[in-house]
């Protein structure tokens, strides 16, 4: 789209453009056309009528004033008592302005509407209009050619003029004059000098109407762009509520978990302050699970609204498995209230990778509360199996279950937010993860396993790779 400071310098170009061809058109006119009219005793003061209308029409660009410097040109300068101005706009007939001679002064009016055969002889200006022929009258109602003109029959005009306004091969509309009172009042020299008025006006007008187009345009211009800039604003403000909406869902999913956690921590330390005697040492472990799990909490929070603002991630070099063995310490309460163990292969060593750990450690925890609610109707032999190796450039996490398995049709969707199978699920565990492991470079699939279960595997790349 072409910016609005660039549309007006484009605006502004093609106003001075017309504006000079209008003038110039207006003086080659005049020197032609004035010569060519003026012959005899007429041709000082036609001479001077037409340098002062073609001044005066150059000087103008609002039809309005065009009209009236044109209707007043023709009055006095024919003696005519009545005139109008016809012109056709967007295809239709108007009746765009008219003027009177009334006490000696011309009184112009201008209030656009249809030409009707009240006010005007609508066959004569017609036949001016398709055959773009002046026609000349002495005395009209004796004419047999518009004796059934219901205008001329009623107001019996003497003298007729009515001349086409023609802009190169454009027809811009007719002027029409009458003199009730005097025969012959239009001359051969008046018709020549009316003529050449004729010309230069439709020329003015038609500029001026090109002129009021542009205009138009170069507001619609403007107007279509503030509904374009409006949209587009609607538009971010939309997507920006929807990332909003999918932050307060990633926190809610996301700190779910550590507060179950804080919970089922809770309330074992209770049980072992309740018995006789209290197991201190068991109940100050549960604690520190739950200030552990808190501080979780204000991890996952911290991290979630940092990727929303789409800040650079904060990555550090860390040991992989010493972050996976204390992501499943983590969730090892819940696990157990579910009554699924929890196996790990590969951990025991160090692995080096680029990453935030807290993330990482959310898309462990996402995909081991998966496979163990996979499990969940199973009525034993709920087991896991956290595994982490390397494949040539890349660091392998894998999560094994023994549960449902995933049915081909909805294999597509898993990565959806929002997407879940579960009564009280969300949807969103994998989705986020999804996004973790692909802003660390490496890929999260979920496959089926031989016999049963699934397996979930995400990659992340090697240092030094
Ligand atoms: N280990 C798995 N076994 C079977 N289905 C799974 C497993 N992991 C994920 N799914 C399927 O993927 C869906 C989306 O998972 P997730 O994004 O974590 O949302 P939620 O757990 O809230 O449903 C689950 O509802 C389930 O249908
Ligand atoms: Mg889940």
């Amino acid at each position: 789209m072409t910016a609005p400071a660039t549309l007006n310098v484009q605006y502004a170009q093609a106003h001075r453009r017309m504006t000079e061809l209008n003038t110039q058109n207006l003086v080659d006119t005049f020197e032609a056309d004035a010569h060519a009219c003026a012959a005899g005793p007429e041709q000082d003061q036609g001479i001077q009528a037409v340098s002062r209308i073609s001044e005066a029409l150059a000087s103008h660009d609002k039809p309005e004033r065009l009209m009236e410097i044109l209707l007043r040109a023709a009055l006095e300068s024919a003696g005519a008592g009545q005139g109008a101005l016809v012109l056709l706009r967007s295809g239709v007939w108007q009746l765009s302005a008219s003027a009177q001679m009334i006490n000696g002064s011309i009184v112009v009016k201008q209030e656009p509407g249809p030409f009707t055969r009240h006010l005007l002889p609508v066959s004569l200006v017609h036949a001016v209009a398709r055959t773009r022929e002046g026609v000349a009258m002495d005395d009209a109602h004796a004419s047999p050619a518009y004796a059934q003109d219901a205008y001329l029959r009623s107001k019996c005009p003497r003298s007729v003029l009515c001349l086409p306004l023609t802009r190169a091969s454009t027809l811009v509309g007719v002027l029409y004059l009458e003199n009730t009172e005097v025969r012959g009042a239009f001359t051969a020299a008046k018709q020549a000098l009316l003529k050449v008025i004729a010309s230069q006006a439709a020329f003015a007008l038609e500029t001026a109407r090109l002129h009021e187009e542009l205009v138009e345009q170069n507001q619609q211009r403007a107007r279509t762009e503030e509904q374009l800039r409006s949209a587009l604003a609607d538009l971010d403000r939309a997507s920006r509520l929807n990332a909003m909406g999918e932050l307060v869902a990633s926190i809610v999913h996301e700190v779910g978990q550590p507060l179950a956690a804080v919970d089922t921590s809770a309330i074992a330390a209770l049980r072992w302050l309740n018995r006789s005697p209290p197991d201190i040492d068991e109940a100050r472990a549960m604690l520190t699970h739950i200030g552990v799990s808190a501080a979780r909490a204000r991890g996952i929070i911290h991290s979630m609204r940092a990727k929303a603002r789409k800040a650079e991630p904060q990555f550090a070099t860390l040991d992989l498995c010493n972050a996976l063995r204390e992501a499943s310490a983590l969730v090892a309460v819940q696990l157990d209230a579910l009554k699924v163990s929890l196996e790990l292969r590969g951990l025991n060593g160090c692995m080096q990778v680029r990453g935030d750990r807290i993330q990482l450690q959310q898309v462990v925890i996402n995909l081991l509360m998966n496979g163990a609610e996979s499990m969940a109707a199973r009525d034993s032999d709920r087991r896991l199996v956290l595994a982490c190796s390397i494949q040539d450039d890349v660091v392998c996490v894998t999560v094994d279950d023994l549960g449902s398995g995933i049915a081909p049709e909805i294999a597509h969707r898993l990565h959806e937010p929002l997407f879940t199978t579960k009564e009280s699920g969300m949807g969103m565990g994998l989705a986020i993860s999804h996004s973790i492991v692909d802003a660390h470079g490496g890929k999260l699939t979920l496959s089926a396993r031989e016999g049963v279960g699934t397996r979930a595997t995400f990659t992340l790349p090697r240092l030094g790779y």
